[in-house]
């Protein structure tokens, strides 16, 4: 229990997080299109695939699973589904839209309107219930379709795609939500370039060049998509969202601070640093020559990019990262899809992601530091393995403590004098996993009767932390 107690703002946004892949199901419904995370299959297989070259984007049921096609029948379940979000206190709820559902191949010029309607409903009931929304417009749900015709974020065209897509949603839906985000974890395209670009490299050598000419891709696609937010919405607000680690140095060897300082640069600030302060970073020079990277960058891109920058900055947060420049020889870290050497000073979860509350003050105040903009932590959970009781209680004790140290962090940090707007926990039902397609990594205040084979029931019920985390909303945080 903390020692004393936390002052968060009147309005804080207090909420839980998810994503239309790893919830919706109905794959096949609605029109909707394939989408990328349609084609991954399910286990831990999946995260080598995420990894590894040669991926092909093809559905092959005879070898595998695809949990994302049913996931959690939110699709069908939304509404009680959103009652017990609102039975939480929920002020926010941060769901994502499939792009599928709207522009089913991508490349269409006319809109899915059941797919349009899908959402309406949704957003709709979580007004009801006055829960706002907050909508990213692209988590790991590319459409198929580009990915084969066009190569993903590689080709341009994709960029013409992307802003008509958003531009459909923020028009249709101007009235029913104030906060949006562009691309999930966009930065995670560095490691994971299926999810978050479109495309699985051919050879490990060849992946400069396509990756970062995805990466200008989708800066500009972004700044088009916060352009037409303040003309569409000018009372919104739209954020960037980043998977923010700390990196820090094994020891004080100098060489490893220059090396931990690298890796910090490129993965947690190169996204953040255009989306936020408009231009490519000083250190990305010196990147781009050193591999040989040439990017084209057409004519009114760069003035694009630093006229329209976001208005907060969105992040998940999960653990830190300890980076030592000779690596062999040393235990390595699981993770968030990086990885650095095991830290002696924390514990990890059953998934080896290593558990570092003050990491996420440091995160706070050095994003802050840097950026000067509002904060918005959304996404931060523990995935683990819950016992249901014979009684049906599941006492996730090990979950609360979690997010209670996380959520002292935060309180931290605003001590600290940083912004931040609001707090969304990631999977706030159970939900399927993004890394491994499993059901069993669960991060819910609300069970889902589903196992990792697709049997189950799909019954929701609420475990302990639901009942801890509906009174620390009630109590604006004073009661951890
Ligand atoms: C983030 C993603 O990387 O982490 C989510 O934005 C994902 O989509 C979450 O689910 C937790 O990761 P995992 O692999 O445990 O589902």
């Amino acid at each position: 229990m903390p020692t004393k107690t936390y002052q968060f703002p009147e309005n804080f946004l207090w909420g839980g997080a998810t994503a239309a892949n790893q919830i919706e199901g109905g794959f096949h419904e609605g029109n909707k299109g394939l989408n990328i995370a349609d084609v991954l299959p399910g286990g831990k297989g999946r995260l080598n695939i995420l990894k590894e070259p040669g991926f092909n984007f093809e559905v092959n049921t005879e070898k595998y699973t695809y949990p994302n096609h049913e996931a959690i029948d939110f699709y069908h379940r939304y509404k009680e589904d959103i009652a017990l979000f609102a039975e939480m206190g929920f002020k926010v709820f941060r769901m994502s839209i499939a792009w599928t559902r709207i522009f089913p191949n991508g490349d269409e010029t006319v809109p899915n309107e059941e797919g349009l309607a899908f959402y309406d409903r949704v957003l709709d009931e979580l007004h009801k219930h006055n829960i706002e929304p907050v909508v990213t417009i692209s988590h790991y749900e590319m459409p198929v379709n580009l990915v084969k015709n066009y190569g993903g974020w590689r080709s341009r065209e994709v960029v013409t795609f992307f802003e008509r897509y958003a531009k459909t949603i923020l028009e249709r839906y101007q009235n029913k939500v104030k906060y949006w985000m562009t691309f999930n974890e966009i930065n995670s395209g560095l490691i994971m370039p299926i999810m978050g670009l479109g495309f699985s490299i051919q050879k490990e050598e060849d992946k400069y060049t396509p990756t970062f000419q995805a990466f200008h891709h989708q800066f500009v696609a972004s700044s088009l998509a916060v352009k037409a937010c303040h003309e569409i919405i000018p009372d919104a607000q739209i954020g960037c969202m980043i998977l923010y680690a700390p990196v820090y140095p094994y020891d004080a060897n100098p060489e490893n601070v220059m090396h931990a300082l690298e890796e910090e640069r490129l993965f947690n600030y190169y996204c953040a640093d255009v989306q936020v302060r408009g231009e490519y970073p000083a250190f990305m020079t010196r990147y781009f020559k050193e591999h040989n990277i040439e990017l084209d960058i057409k004519e009114g891109d760069l003035e694009l990019m630093k006229e329209h920058t976001v208005d907060y900055i969105g992040f998940s947060y999960y653990m830190s990262r300890t980076e030592k420049m000779q690596k062999a020889g040393e235990e390595q870290a699981d993770g968030n899809i990086m990885s650095g050497v095991r830290n002696p000073f924390l514990k990890a979860s059953d998934w080896g992601w290593e558990i570092d509350p003050t990491g996420l003050r440091i995160a706070l105040n050095q994003l802050y530091d840097r950026y000067r903009v509002p904060l918005f932590v959304v996404e931060n959970g523990l995935g683990a393995k819950d016992v249901v009781e014979e009684d049906g209680s599941i006492h996730d004790d090990y979950r609360i403590e979690y997010l209670r140290d996380h959520i002292v962090a935060m309180g931290e940090a605003i001590e600290d004098g940083v912004d931040l707007m609001g707090y969304t926990a990631w999977g706030c039902i159970d939900l399927v996993s993004a890394s491994t397609g499993e059901m069993s990594k669960r991060y819910g205040f609300i069970y889902v009767d589903k196992e990792d084979g697709g049997s189950g029931t799909l019954e929701r019920s609420k475990k302990k932390s639901f009942f801890w985390y509906q009174n620390v909303i009630n109590t604006n945080g004073k009661e951890l």
